[in-house]
Formats: C-alpha cells, sequence, structure tokens
C-alpha cells in the first residue's frame, strides 16, 4: 500500500492522525523557544509580586467578569500606544496566573489604568459608572461594598508559591491582616491602581 495523497484524504482515521501530527509540531515549534527566551521568561525591572490586598482585588476582578469587557494587553500599534501608554511586554505578567490580557474591549484597555484616575473616582465609578462619565453602558457593580472575605488569602498567595510566584513565609504569614477590615471595593482599587506601573512613563 503507498501512502499518497490520495489515500490519506479518502482515510479519515488516518487524515485526523496526521492533521494532529502535523498541528502539534506547528504548535511546539512556535510554542517551546518562549519558555527559555529572555524576554518571555524574566520580569521587567519593577515588576513585584501582588501585595494581598491586590490579589483579593484580583479575584474580584475575574469573579465579577471584568475581562468580558475589558483587555489588558496594548498592542504595538501607534493608535494603541497613543492612547494607552506603551505597549505591553511579556515581563510585565510574570506573576499573573491566570494572565487577564483578553481581546474583548466594550470598554477601553486596563493594562495601565494604574494612576489615571484617583482612589475616589474608581470608588464612584465602579458603584455607578453614570455619575462620572454619563453616557458609560457599563454596569454598576453596587455591592461591592461589603466586606471582603479574608481567611483564605494565605492560601492563595501559598498556591501561586507552588507556580512560582517568590511570596516569603512572612509575607503569607502577614497577609490575612493586611486584608482584614477592608472591602471588595478596596480591593478591586487596590488592584487597578498597581495595573501597568511597573512599565509607567516609558514611550
Ligand atoms: C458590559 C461591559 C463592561 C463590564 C462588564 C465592565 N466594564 Fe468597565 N467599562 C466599560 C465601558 C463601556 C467603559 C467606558 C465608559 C466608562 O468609563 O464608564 C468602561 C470603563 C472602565 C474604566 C475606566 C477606564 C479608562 O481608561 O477610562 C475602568 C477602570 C473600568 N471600566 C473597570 C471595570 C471593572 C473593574 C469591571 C469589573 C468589576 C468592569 N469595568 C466591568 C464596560 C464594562
Amino acid at each position: 500500500m503507498k501512502l499518497n495523497n490520495e489515500l490519506i484524504e479518502k482515510n479519515v482515521s488516518l487524515l485526523i492522525i496526521f492533521t494532529l501530527l502535523v498541528v502539534s509540531v506547528g504548535g511546539l515549534v512556535e510554542i517551546v523557544p518562549l519558555f527559555f527566551q529572555h524576554s518571555t521568561t524574566t520580569p521587567v525591572a519593577g515588576v513585584k509580586p501582588y501585595e494581598p490586598l491586590q490579589l483579593a482585588g484580583r479575584d474580584i476582578y475575574i469573579r465579577e467578569g471584568c475581562y468580558n469587557c475589558h483587555s489588558q494587553m496594548i498592542r504595538p500599534l501607534r493608535a494603541e500606544t497613543e492612547r494607552y501608554g506603551h505597549y505591553s511586554v511579556a515581563g510585565e505578567f510574570i506573576y499573573d496566573h491566570p494572565f487577564q490580557w483578553g481581546s474583548k474591549r466594550t470598554g477601553p484597555d486596563l493594562a495601565r489604568v494604574g494612576g489615571r484616575y484617583s482612589d475616589q473616582w474608581h470608588r464612584v465609578h465602579l458603584l455607578n459608572p453614570r455619575d462620572v462619565v454619563p453616557e458609560s453602558n457599563m454596569p454598576a457593580f453596587t455591592w461591592l461594598n461589603r466586606p471582603l472575605k479574608s481567611d483564605d488569602i494565605g492560601k492563595k498567595m501559598a498556591a501561586l508559591r507552588a507556580v512560582g510566584v517568590p511570596y516569603t513565609d512572612a509575607q503569607i504569614a502577614e497577609a490575612p491582616a493586611a486584608v482584614a477590615g477592608k472591602t471588595e471595593l478596596d480591593a478591586l482599587i487596590a488592584y487597578l491602581q498597581g495595573l501597568g506601573t511597573a512599565l509607567k512613563g516609558v514611550r
């Protein structure tokens, strides 16, 4: 039996096997080198693991589905860098598990929103966006002004340490105190205010 095009095209199983083979080899060739490249594995100077309050806020960001309308990935295109600032680089996301890059932009990209507005602006905006941006169609997250559940923050940090985030035992031990008495809104704002700040100002 000769293995030629006709045979592969007429035999569904062979076609599937060879397609999977080609896609896997092609994928691996593209993806594997990234694990070893300096530019994709080294943190950008100034990028630090999230503070406990920021980490708790990040979980609220995910829980509330903010990523459904907001990306965190500035592309290296003039229109994007003029509007949002320096394009995103891999080393900024080294401690993000999982990253929140996304691509859906019903609202603006948030990769460098840190420091753009005051905490008070975010407070008003999150509770009712139309109070500061009348034409906004972002939903009001009215329930965020409630106490933050904080008993599992140490466990979350320990889990992140298992995948490479360098939290120390002392940082994990002190974490519950750092988030005690805060609201979900405080945590989310702390997270937003840190976004993209390590590379800020670079153009
Ligand atoms: C249904 C889509 C939608 C969802 C969900 C959503 N947003 Fe928005 N967001 C928008 C739109 C549209 C704007 C632009 C108008 C405005 O500023 O309100 C915006 C603006 C913002 C801004 C201001 C950005 C800037 O550069 O001016 C921030 C910060 C923000 N959103 C945070 C959040 C957070 C945090 C969540 C989750 C709790 C969230 N958004 C959920 C649509 C959304």
